[in-house]
């Protein structure tokens, strides 16, 4: 599988900046795989987005994409990703159907976004005025906008920020067909949810530094207990909970015992959630 950045030693700081706000900071994004880059608010996930999109270009360090430096790519490299942006800017006096009319010409080729308004519900609306848009409704509009040039790479910012459990469903189930093909997806996210159901490779970020990155599953393994917790009733007493340790489990009489003899309400292996890394990791609450 290739690469599709390779970052090594990045460090950025912007021009009315004291400090840096990236700080040496090296991970590569492999081909096909969603990548989610994690943090706290101000840690740099934005201004690391910008960066590999080439919106800011004033970097220390390296960059390659699929294995050539990004700066010696030109206005092509735009024809080829796609990017959900944070704030995305919209012609609030245009219909949605004007505003994709008008995004879909700036490139060569076009994704079908008929077919993307009625995925995610916004067929009824293509005749609105954006103006008119609701923030979960403009959040889906962005989302189209960013596949609008069938992208290979796709970056999303916050891509179901403001959106309702169904309406965020379907974005996230359109994120998954979008890697089926083999695509990348580099995605920030304050939402542990969205990087459970997401993310193959996580980057855990703190004020520009790398603080963890692994797999989702290993860093659950590395961060949890290994344990299983049994909560039983016995004789229709109060529930009891019992904690027993991974390691031989089949041979602990007492376990075997409980799960045989006694009525259980609920086992649950020890495993942490990413909720709980992410305060570990970055030493802060999850927003
Ligand atoms: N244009 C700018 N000029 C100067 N400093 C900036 C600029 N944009 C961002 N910063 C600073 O850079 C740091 C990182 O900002 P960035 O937007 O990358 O954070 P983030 O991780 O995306 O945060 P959030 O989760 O709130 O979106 C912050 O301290 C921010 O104040
Ligand atoms: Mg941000």
């Amino acid at each position: 599988m290739g690469k599709v950045f390779e970052v090594k030693n990045l460090s950025f700081q912007y021009p009315k900046s004291k400090d840096l706000v990236i700080k040496n900071i090296s991970f590569d994004v492999e081909e096909g795989k969603i990548v989610g880059l994690l943090g706290p608010s101000g840690a740099g996930k934005s201004t690391t987005q910008k960066i590999l999109t080439k919106l800011l270009s004033d970097y220390q360090g390296e960059i390659l994409y699929f294995g050539k430096d990004l700066k010696t790519y030109k206005k092509d490299f735009y024809e080829e990703i796609g990017v959900g942006f944070e704030m995305p800017v919209h012609f609030n006096k245009l219909t949605a159907l004007e505003n994709m009319k008008y995004f879909a010409q700036l490139y060569k080729k076009n994704i079908n976004y008929m077919e993307l308004f009625e995925k995610v519900n916004l067929s009824d609306a293509i005749n609105q005025s954006v103006g008119e848009f609701s923030k979960g409704m403009k959040v889906r509009l962005n989302f189209i906008r960013a596949l609008l040039n069938d992208p290979k790479v796709l970056f999303l910012d916050e891509p179901t920020n403001g959106l309702d459990p169904t309406n965020a469903r379907i974005i996230k189930d359109l994120i998954l067909e979008f890697k089926k093909q083999n695509k990348t997806v580099f995605i920030t996210t304050h939402l542990m949810g969205d990087v459970e159901q997401l993310c193959d490779e996580v980057i855990f970020i703190t004020k520009g530094e790398i603080v963890e990155a692994s797999t989702p599953r290993e860093l659950k393994l590395k961060y949890g207990k290994k344990e299983v917790k049994i909560e039983y009733k016995e004789n229709g007493s109060d529930l009891t909970e019992k904690n027993f340790a991974l390691e031989k489990l089949g041979e602990n009489k007492e376990f075997l015992e409980l799960i045989k003899n006694k009525n259980i309400e609920t086992i649950h292996s020890g495993e942490t959630s990413l909720e709980n890394i992410f305060i570990k990791v970055t030493g802060e609450e999850v927003l």
